[in-house]
């Protein structure tokens, strides 16, 4: 087999916000110190991640930004062969920090269609923000569906923003054409896992706390529901406690179907292709295995696409 770099890939959980890295920060602005930026990046904890993203978002403010930045992400997955991604836009930061959708969306768009890597949209809101907010993105994704806004999801704090709040706003999405994805049992349980379930997610991010309720893994298996795992973020974000106690190697024996992704690079300081070698060195996948998880990309991906 060729080298996971050199294969097609497809990558279906990838924040926009979260691809900015220290040194894009920098260009970004150049009024943040170098102090700031270390001890922002610096976090060891889910809540100092939030903070981080939040900060980072807070950069990007004109719609010249988000484009900036998606043409280094898009080069940098053009460059590790990734042919599809579904690249997640926080509406609901945008929402949040009083920005107009439109132009932001224009101004990704354009950059997406002179990229060779195919780019859909997922559209998130933030769960601790609440319904009222969250449906305000999911009008924003409907509005969109005929331009390139293949679902909705949500992320943020799960803990302060459980799924039952948001089985109106699924259900709306949904009845609107929408692909539907939720963060759940990152930081959370299974019973995270199973709320999200309850309101319609089609695949679950991260997931991985479905370990620990064997009924929950026997349902993902045989209703063939794919965790979008990002092992370098729960490493990061204290979602597990260390590298070697990560459930990657378990939920796959167990049949689940797993896709690989890196949730917010520039943060984390990964790449897709590192995560496939990770999966590799510290959990012993082999080739063939490999392939599979990499075929799982493009079989679990919103819109059908070739390779
Ligand atoms: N937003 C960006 N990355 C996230 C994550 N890993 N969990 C929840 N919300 C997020
Ligand atoms: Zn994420």
């Amino acid at each position: 087999m060729a080298s996971y770099h050199e294969l097609p890939k497809a990558e279906l959980h990838l924040h926009l916000e979260g691809s900015v890295t220290p040194e894009l920060i920098h260009e970004l602005a150049p009024d943040a110190s170098a102090d700031e930026i270390r001890g922002k990046f610096g976090f060891r904890t889910f809540p100092d991640f939030l903070e981080c993203y939040k900060w980072v978002a807070g950069y990007l403010r004109t719609p010249d930004d988000y484009a900036l930045v998606t043409r280094r992400l898009l080069e940098s997955l053009a460059q590790q062969n990734v042919r599809y991604a579904e690249i997640t836009l926080s509406a609901g930061v945008v929402i949040w920090k009083k920005q107009e959708f439109g132009p932001i969306y224009e101004a990704v768009q354009r950059e997406a269609a002179q990229s060779t890597v195919e780019v859909r949209w997922n559209l998130d809101a933030v769960r601790h923000l609440g319904a009222d907010r969250a449906m305000r993105v999911a009008e924003l994704a409907a509005e969109r569906t005929g331009e390139g806004v293949v679902s909705f999801g949500i992320g943020g704090d799960e803990e302060r923003g459980p799924a039952e709040w948001f089985t109106e706003v699924y259900r709306f999405a949904s009845a609107h054409g929408l692909r539907l994805t939720a963060h759940a049992g990152e930081t959370a349980g299974p019973e995270s896992v199973w709320g999200a379930l309850r309101i319609g997610a089609e695949r679950i991010g991260h997931g991985i706390r479905a370990v620990d309720d064997p009924t929950l893994v026997r349902h993902l298996r045989d209703r063939k529901v794919p965790l979008e795992v990002c092992i370098s973020s729960n490493v990061a974000t204290g979602a597990v406690s260390s590298l070697s106690a990560h459930p990657v190697r378990r939920l796959y024996d167990a049949g689940v179907p797993i896709v690989l992704n890196t949730d917010d690079p520039g943060l984390f300081g990964t790449t897709l292709d590192r995560e496939y070698e990770l999966v590799a060195s510290e959990f012993g996948f082999s080739e063939a295995e490999l392939a599979q998880v990499i075929e799982n990309g493009f079989r679990y991906a919103f819109v059908p696409t070739e390779r």
